[in-house]
Formats: C-alpha cells, sequence, structure tokens
C-alpha cells in the first residue's frame, strides 16, 4: 500500500519540473491522464489473486489498469481464462502485448487502451485491480450494478470502504482482497412451498437480515446468509427450526431443491 502512495508521490516530481519549463500544454496532449501510477504486483501475489478469485477455463477475466499484463497473461496462461487488460498508457499496452504474445496466449489475452471506468466489466466472471482507495471507492456503484451475483472481485492493496471483503490475507507482506458479488435481496419477499409466510429483508452489500410474518407473529431470520446469489437463512414454525436455502435470480428465488420458492411482494 506504502509501496504505490511513494511512487504516487515520487512521480510528482519529474511532472513539477516539465510544468515549470512552460511545456504543460505539449505534454498533457502526450501523456495519458492517469488515476494511478504504473507500479507491477510481484508474480506471487498475481498468482494469489487468481486463486482466490477462483478462475477457470473458459472464464472471463478483466483487469483493470493492467500495466505490462501480467495478471492477464498469467490468468491466460495458467487458468485458461479469456482475459482484457485495459489501461489508459499506450507503453504499457504495447509490452502486455509482448509479454501475451511472450507467453503464446495472445489470442486470449487481449490488451485495449481503454479508461477503466468505460469498461463494459457486466459480463466478467472476475475482476482484478490494483489502484487506489479512492479509484476503488468510485468503481464499487458500478461493480455492485453491472457484475452479475457470484462473481468475483479482487484487489491487490485496497479495499472497497464500507464494503467488508469476503476474504482477506497477506501475501509476501501485500494485503489482498476477495468480495463476492451479493444479489440484491433488500425488501419483502412472499414465500410458498410447505409454509407460506412473507420475508422483509435488510440488506448492506452481503450481510443480511429480517424476519418472517408467519401464522400473525413476527419472527425474526436467523443465521440469515448471501454468498453471490445463494441466500439462506432459519427460522421457527410450530416451535421446530426450519432452514431455507435457495438461488435469487431477479425476483424470484428457488428452494435449493425445489421445496420451495419466493417472489418480491408490495
Ligand atoms: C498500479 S498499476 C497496476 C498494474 C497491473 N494491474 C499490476 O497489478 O501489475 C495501475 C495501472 O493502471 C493504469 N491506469 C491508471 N489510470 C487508468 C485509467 N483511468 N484507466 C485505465 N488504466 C489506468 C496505469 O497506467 C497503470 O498501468
Amino acid at each position: 500500500m506504502q509501496g504505490l502512495f511513494r511512487v504516487c508521490a515520487a512521480s510528482l516530481g519529474p511532472i513539477a519540473a516539465i510544468m515549470a519549463v512552460g511545456a504543460t500544454a505539449v505534454i498533457a496532449q502526450q501523456q495519458p491522464r492517469l488515476d494511478v501510477p504504473y507500479v507491477p504486483t510481484p508474480q506471487e501475489v498475481v498468482d494469489r489473486m487468481l486463486q482466490l478469485g477462483k478462475v477457470r477455463t473458459g472464464e472471463y477475466h478483466i483487469d483493470l489498469g493492467s500495466g505490462d499484463g501480467r495478471i492477464a497473461v498469467t490468468s491466460a496462461s495458467k487458468h485458461g481464462a479469456r482475459s482484457l487488460g485495459v489501461d489508459l498508457n499506450p507503453v504499457r499496452i504495447e509490452e502486455a502485448r509482448a509479454n501475451a504474445k511472450k507467453a503464446n496466449v495472445s489470442d486470449r489475452a487481449i490488451f485495449e487502451l481503454k479508461n477503466l471506468f468505460e469498461t463494459d466489466i457486466g459480463k466478467a466472471d472476475v475482476v482484478t485491480m490494483y489502484l487506489l482507495p479512492s479509484v476503488n471507492l468510485e468503481l464499487r456503484p458500478k461493480v455492485l450494478r453491472d457484475m452479475w451475483p457470484g462473481t468475483r472481485i479482487v484487489s491487490h492493496a485496497f479495499d472497497m470502504g464500507d464494503w467488508t471483503p469476503d476474504h482477506r490475507e497477506s501475501v509476501i507482506g501485500r494485503t489482498v482482497y476477495l468480495w463476492i458479488v451479493p444479489a440484491r435481496v433488500e425488501g419483502r419477499w412472499a414465500i410458498e412451498g410447505s409454509h407460506q409466510f412473507t420475508v422483509t429483508l435488510q440488506q448492506k452489500y452481503q450481510e443480511i437480515s429480517g424476519t418472517a410474518e408467519i401464522g400473525g407473529k413476527s419472527v425474526p431470520l436467523r443465521d440469515a446468509s448471501l454468498s453471490g446469489a445463494e441466500i439462506g437463512f432459519a427460522i421457527d414454525i410450530d416451535g421446530m427450526p426450519y432452514r431455507f436455502q435457495g438461488i435469487v435470480s431477479g425476483d424470484r428465488i428457488e428452494g435449493r431443491r425445489n421445496e420451495w420458492r419466493a417472489a418480491r411482494a408490495k
């Protein structure tokens, strides 16, 4: 973390000097305006990020701010992914394409000169990034809006504010974070099956809680959980504990063994 901040501060030196000699307008045209300076992720950390993101053969992986392409090239060569790296610096894009060629994965690790904020992440199974706290925070609404429940985000060094990671660990002194994009479940649901009742859910990212209205009584949900599209909770019915586990799909939930289902209620 500190490494990146140090580079940020250090990189101001030459830029300030250029401005001082009055070449600002020309340089501004030539230099892409980067939101994050280039600092590569060590290979051990790259390997662990892709393991944590559970990148599988044929999955679509995007590295936002791809630098020399090492994360996208590794996901294509070691995990069999189709990967896209985007970077605003044309020098980095050239390096990344050369590295993909060297690793024999030019067909599966593609690099585009593109702003990460304008990149379509809606079809990605996994997104990786090594950016900055402010950039992660700016990306957060886009991640939650555009990515499908169950897709994974892995970040080197920086968190996503009050979105608690599903996993966090240290690799050779670097912190790596994993989030699983949660389905949107907040609101009222009508449950049908062997028992009929309504459930009202509150949600903060992947943390959920709520109450069931059953037999004229309000019963708190116990052990409520949400991981991607997988939801679970327990309630007592007539003094007996029941666990409900299902898969959320838009405005419907299907019980795991089809023994119950739910639809959004008004
Ligand atoms: C810290 S480096 C990470 C490089 C690579 N992902 C890695 O971990 O080795 C951040 C990269 O983001 C790129 N970058 C900065 N702002 C960007 C933007 N708005 N859109 C796309 N790339 C950007 C920089 O050029 C740099 O290569």
